[in-house]
């Protein structure tokens, strides 16, 4: 998981040293435990590396006044090997002529470093990265792209890398298998860039074409050329960028997670903006390309997802069963793409993923893909690889969303798979007028969550209460249930607690041994069908002095008499809860985590965009 950027230009007053610091800024959110950029000038290879975030190399090459003719750099997560100066990419051939960053895993690094070594090719990092160099020094006798084919030949795992060589002064080489590589190129300027995302690019006239499937990419300013690993010349399509909307400042909050929390009411509502029809009681999607025939054809629908969009479609598949009573499973991509699926002729698969770049969500969508299956996307960002790779994108429309714990994007999910429910309930049994209840309903959430953030300073004594926990339980029913999952993500992810969330009729089938007054419970109590259920799971936890939160509707007052603290919701339908309840949890763990000291925006070990295995 890393980002790539690369820049080579004609222009002498161009310098590719800040052109790749700005491009890799912008990729920062695929990881940012270490940066480097390498490239050449006057015939030899310069290299800067640093541990941290992109200034810390910012602030090294300024003070080194690094100037080069070509460059590539990179943002690392680490995979292989601790986030070290030595670890961090480019990484050089033993002569140093050659420079190679990478995004992706080497399965079979071992087996190749070993057989290197045994004839005396001199290792310094533990990266699986390491080895496409070395074997890129040796297959290279005269010719680049032959020396590529046959390294790439030798691989086994995902990759996208960016070479620089001494015999090619005004060049970069790319190949990529899997992971993304976009290249922008402009004729009139004679310059060329390459990054991990076009939209790092933030550049609307350039040319933009993918590298795919072993694709190996000769880059100079004037000319692109594409090989595949045959060595046969390809002819690729190009488009334009259409650039996001949104601004990439805190706008006066103090973290991005704050705003991106105070966003809601209004990217709620840009979800639903010209996607309802009030006098049909439906929604409907100017992106969506499947005709009604194949929609209402439709018998089984499949979710696959990662981490809090996988929360988001738990909710959708009881959405969809509910309302629409279409059969529909939630399968964690990172295990699907092994199983083997059976994908029958009207089964309808909706990947979810805010940034459309999640390594495993992608494998699995090409692997129902290869077995014919229809494929919504469901993303926030334009030009991203799933919106590639699926027949039809729906987007969230939330703008960017920088902080690593998602946010906005969760609750925007939800509306935009709630009007998706609402649309396929109406194309069968649904009535128009119970459709225009749930349109009605949908309509009072932007209100409903302004009213819970003009309560932030309550919900922000609650997080200074409990933030001297380090074990929580969020317990839920229901739709309560993937809402607890995804409260105890955010608190675990931004506060470094532990944090769990259950299903609460399952916490006497064995968690509740660890109830005790160390461990705090949240109950998660905006479910009014299984409401008296989930009081006596609460009255289990009181009775083994569990310390007891409740986030509840506001006629709810009998939970004073148990728990420790209310805090009041307003009334919403059991089927949208979650969001009011989830952007209450996000509130709590932000103020969790903001009294703990922690790093909110970057968590440590994490990256945004998940982009391997
Ligand atoms: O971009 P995606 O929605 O595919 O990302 C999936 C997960 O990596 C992501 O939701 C992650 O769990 C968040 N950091 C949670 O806040």
């Amino acid at each position: 998981m890393c980002g790539i950027f690369g820049y080579v230009g004609s222009s002498e007053k161009d310098n590719p040293v800040t052109i790749c610091i700005e491009g890799l800024k912008n990729l920062e959110y695929r990881g940012y435990d270490s940066a480097g950029i390498a490239g050449l000038i006057n015939g030899k290879i310069l290299a800067h590396k640093t541990v941290g975030r992109i200034q810390a190399l910012e602030d090294c090459v300024s003070k080194e006044n690094l100037k080069l003719q070509v460059a590539i750099a990179h943002t690392r997560w680490a995979t292989h090997g601790k986030p070290t100066k030595i670890n961090a990419h480019p990484h050089f051939d033993s002569e140093k002529k050659i420079a190679l960053v990478h995004n992706g895993i080497i399965e079979n690094f071992k087996k190749i470093k070993d057989r290197l070594v045994k004839e005396g090719v001199n290792f310094e990092s533990d990266t699986d990265t390491e080895v496409i160099v070395h074997l890129l020094s040796h297959y290279y006798e005269s010719d680049m792209l032959e020396a590529l084919q046959r390294t790439l030949e030798d691989l086994e795992g995902s990759l996208a890398i960016a070479i620089v060589h001494k015999d090619y002064p005004n060049q970069i080489f790319a190949a990529a298998r899997e992971n993304p590589l976009a290249i922008g190129f402009h004729k009139g300027t004679c310059e060329a860039y390459l990054s991990s995302d076009p939209n790092a690019l933030r550049n609307a006239e350039l040319d933009i074409l993918y590298l795919h499937n072993n694709e190996i990419a000769v880059i100079k300013p004037d000319e692109i050329d594409i090989f595949n690993i045959e060595g046969k010349k390809q002819v690729k399509e190009t488009e334009k960028l259409e650039l996001e909307e949104g601004s990439a400042t805190k706008d006066g909050y103090e973290h991005f997670m704050l705003k991106e929390i105070f966003q809601q009411p209004a990217t709620i509502q840009k979800a639903m903006e010209n996607r309802i029809s009030d006098a049909f009681g439906t929604a409907h999607f100017e992106d969506l390309t499947f005709s009604t025939h194949e929609l209402q054809s439709v018998n089984r629908i499949l979710i696959l997802a990662c981490g809090t969009s996988l929360h988001a479609g738990y909710v959708a598949a009881s959405l969809l069963e509910n309302i629409a009573r279409i059969p529909t499973e939630v399968e964690i991509a990172s295990e699907f793409r092994y199983a083997n699926p059976i994908i029958s002729e009207n089964t309808l698969v909706i990947a979810i993923s805010q940034s459309g770049e999640t390594a495993d969500t992608i494998a699995a969508v090409r692997e129902v893909k290869a077995k014919g299956a229809k494929i919504i996307g469901v993303c926030n960002v334009k030009h991203s690889t799933l919106t590639r790779e699926a027949d039809s994108t729906l987007f969230l429309k939330a703008g960017p969303e920088i902080s690593v714990c998602s946010t906005k994007a969760f609750t925007s999910q939800l509306t935009l798979l709630s009007l998706f429910t609402l649309f396929m309930a109406r194309l069968r049994h649904l009535s128009k007028e119970d459709g225009q209840d749930f349109v009605k309903e949908l309509r009072k959430l932007p209100m409903l969550v302004s009213d819970i953030l003009e309560q932030s300073s309550r919900i922000e004594e609650l997080g200074k209460k409990y933030s001297g926990f380090e074990h929580f339980f969020f317990l839920g029913r229901r739709y309560m249930y993937p809402t607890s999952l995804e409260a105890a993500l955010k608190l675990k992810e931004i506060s470094y607690v532990n944090a769990t969330g259950y299903p609460a009729g399952e916490l006497k089938h064995g968690p509740i041994a660890l109830i005790n007054e160390n461990l705090a419970t949240i109950a998660m109590c905006g479910n009014k069908q299984t409401f008296q259920k989930l009081l006596s799971n609460i009255e289990e936890v009181k009775a083994r002095n569990g310390p007891i939160l409740c986030f509840a509707n506001e006629e709810h007052t009998q939970l004073e008499e148990i728990a420790d603290d209310v805090f009041y919701l307003p009334e919403v339908m059991d089927t949208l809860a979650c969001i009011p309840y989830s952007i209450a949890a996000q509130l709590f763990s932000y103020y969790i985590a903001k009294e703990r000291g922690t790093d909110i925006d970057k968590p440590r070990n994490l990256a945004k965009s998940v982009t391997v295995e």
